[in-house]
């Protein structure tokens, strides 16, 4: 028997939703100062710092110390463009998820619940940009619960729903950091079909790929 239970979103549970949004995603920053860190440019500018330091200082620990202060900075610098990634989100479908979600029949959000806790969640929605095809978004599960195949019953549930309506297609998008998601998506059947730099000067910079990925629903 299945440890945990899959219903439609209510309204009390907005807030764990929303949190467990904003951990699933401030759990990538790690990569992501690790992306930063294999770019020739950012790398060069640590020799040439180190070395500056070097230079004025003539102390090879205080240069170190220095070297790991900016780095400490640099940290904190991606960690505000994460806060804000998080906002963006929390201000979009999140802001209203029943509004966004829950009316009529085009769309639905699903939590996974252990013991009346919600340790996930998934959300379908008809797509923007690709008339026809409908978008997998939130996919989130709390840390302690993963490995059960409580993402992958989510997913199922939102592409039975979809197939229930007689679409053809699901895009979703992910980014190059959320490596457990993607054999996620090869385990349901989902193929990577594009993948782009994120249009924003940081991830430009530090060449974040997104991919999006597409499911064709068996007919
Ligand atoms: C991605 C995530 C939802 C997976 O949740 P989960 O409940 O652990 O996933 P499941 O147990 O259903 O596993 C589904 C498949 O992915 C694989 N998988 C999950 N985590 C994995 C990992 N860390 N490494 C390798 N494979 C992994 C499983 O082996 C399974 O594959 P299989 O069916 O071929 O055996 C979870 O790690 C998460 O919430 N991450 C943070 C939020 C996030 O990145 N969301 C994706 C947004 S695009």
């Amino acid at each position: 028997m299945a440890l945990y239970h899959i219903r439609k979103y209510r309204d009390e549970d907005y807030e764990t939703v929303r949190e467990l949004y904003s951990t699933g995603f401030v759990e990538h920053l790690h990569a992501v100062c690790l992306q930063a860190l294999r770019q020739p440019w950012a790398q060069l500018s640590l020799v040439g710092v180190f070395c500056v330091l070097l230079a004025s200082s003539r102390s090879l620990l205080g240069s170190f110390l220095g070297l790991a202060l900016l780095l400490l900075v640099a940290r904190e610098g991606v960690r505000f463009l994460f806060e804000q990634g998080i906002q963006l989100g929390l201000s979009e479908d999140l802001q209203d998820i029943r509004k966004s979600y829950m009316q009529g029949e085009e769309s639905c959000f699903w939590v996974a619940e252990i013991q009346e806790c919600i340790v996930g969640t998934v959300a379908i929605l008809p797509a923007r940009e690709e008339t026809g095809a409908w978008e997998l978004k939130r996919i989130s599960v709390r840390r302690a619960y993963r490995g059960l195949g409580m993402a992958k019953a989510l997913c199922r549930t939102a592409l039975d729903f979809v197939a229930a309506r007689g679409v053809e297609n699901v895009v979703l998008f992910t980014s190059m950091v959320q490596t457990d998601a993607h054999q996620l998506y090869r385990s349901l059947g989902f193929h990577k079909e594009e993948e782009f730099i994120w249009p924003s000067l940081p991830a430009k910079l530090i060449n974040f790929m997104v991919f999006k990925y597409r499911y064709r629903v068996p007919r």
